[in-house]
């Protein structure tokens, strides 16, 4: 797709693979709307690249996404790029009881929330010359890592709901992308770090940025990154390789 002279709604925003999107866009030339959770991140953001326009969301919940998409597309009409990216990471141990509150926002964060706003998008979008809705998933959808097994699956959910779409939007200008992030290190997870300045590890922001943008302006719509290349293609042969330790 074009990288420039588009406007761009990108989910979570605050930090990581979504504020290195929003940087990026807003450096090609793009409009570009970001939202989260924090309030403080936002104003931060705002402050340090005045163009970005920010807005307060929590995608899990279904009210903030109807408002969120109708503020938007009354704003700015010319709306016609959405990154579904914001995502949240839990370990869950499924041989006791989970707790539901916890397993149902990590679903409606990663799974309802960008199925509820891409058909939120998708008549406006279907109108434009050129529009493109770029969901995040991940290599561990693909090969998932036991500990966290609901995360994995909401992953392995968003690849197949892109699939589905893509066919559905066949007959449109929209065009639909998966990029799937192998381990990158950003804040993801950290809720569950003791020191909340240790890494994660993982490849660098800026590596994963400079492949993924490769990806999505040469229109190659499946582009897992990196190592989530392997997982991708050596699916059952893989699992045994995440699951080592
Ligand atoms: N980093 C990796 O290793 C990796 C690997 C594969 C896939 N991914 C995927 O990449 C995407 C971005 O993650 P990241 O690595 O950049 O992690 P991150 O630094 O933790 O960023 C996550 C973003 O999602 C937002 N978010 C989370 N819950 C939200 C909610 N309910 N409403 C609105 N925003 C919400 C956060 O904003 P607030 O906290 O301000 O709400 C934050 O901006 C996720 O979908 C993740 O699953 C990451």
């Amino acid at each position: 797709m074009k990288t420039t002279g588009n406007t761009i709604l990108i989910t979570g925003g605050t930090s990581g693979i979504g504020l290195a999107f929003a940087e990026e866009f807003l450096s090609l030339g793009n409009t570009v709307i970001i939202c989260g959770r924090r309030k403080e991140r936002l104003a931060e953001i705002a402050q340090k690249h005045k163009e970005i326009v920010t807005q307060v969301c929590d995608v899990a919940e279904a009210s903030d996404r109807e408002n969120l998409a109708s503020w938007v597309i009354s704003n700015y009409p010319n709306v016609n790029v959405l990154i579904n990216n914001a995502g949240l990471q839990l370990l869950t141990d499924l041989t006791k009881p989970v707790d539901l509150n916890r397993v149902n926002s990590e679903i409606n964060t990663n799974v309802t929330a960008p199925i509820h706003l891409t058909s939120l998008f998708a008549q406006h979008f279907s109108a434009k010359k050129e529009a493109a809705i770029i969901n995040i998933s991940s290599g561990l959808a693909f090969v998932p890592i036991a500990f966290m097994p609901v995360y994995c699956a909401t992953k392995a959910a968003i690849h197949s709901i892109t699939l589905s779409l893509r066919h559905q939007l066949k007959n449109t200008a929209v065009k639909v992308f998966e990029i799937a992030p192998p381990a990158v290190d950003t804040e993801l997870g950290s809720d569950r770090r003791a020191d909340k300045t240790q890494s994660h590890g993982g490849m660098p922001v800026a590596d994963f940025l400079a492949e993924a943008m490769d990806a999505i302006k040469t229109d190659k719509l499946m582009a897992p990154i990196a190592m989530a290349k392997n997982s991708y293609e050596n699916r059952e042969a893989m699992f045994d390789f995440m699951n080592r330790n």
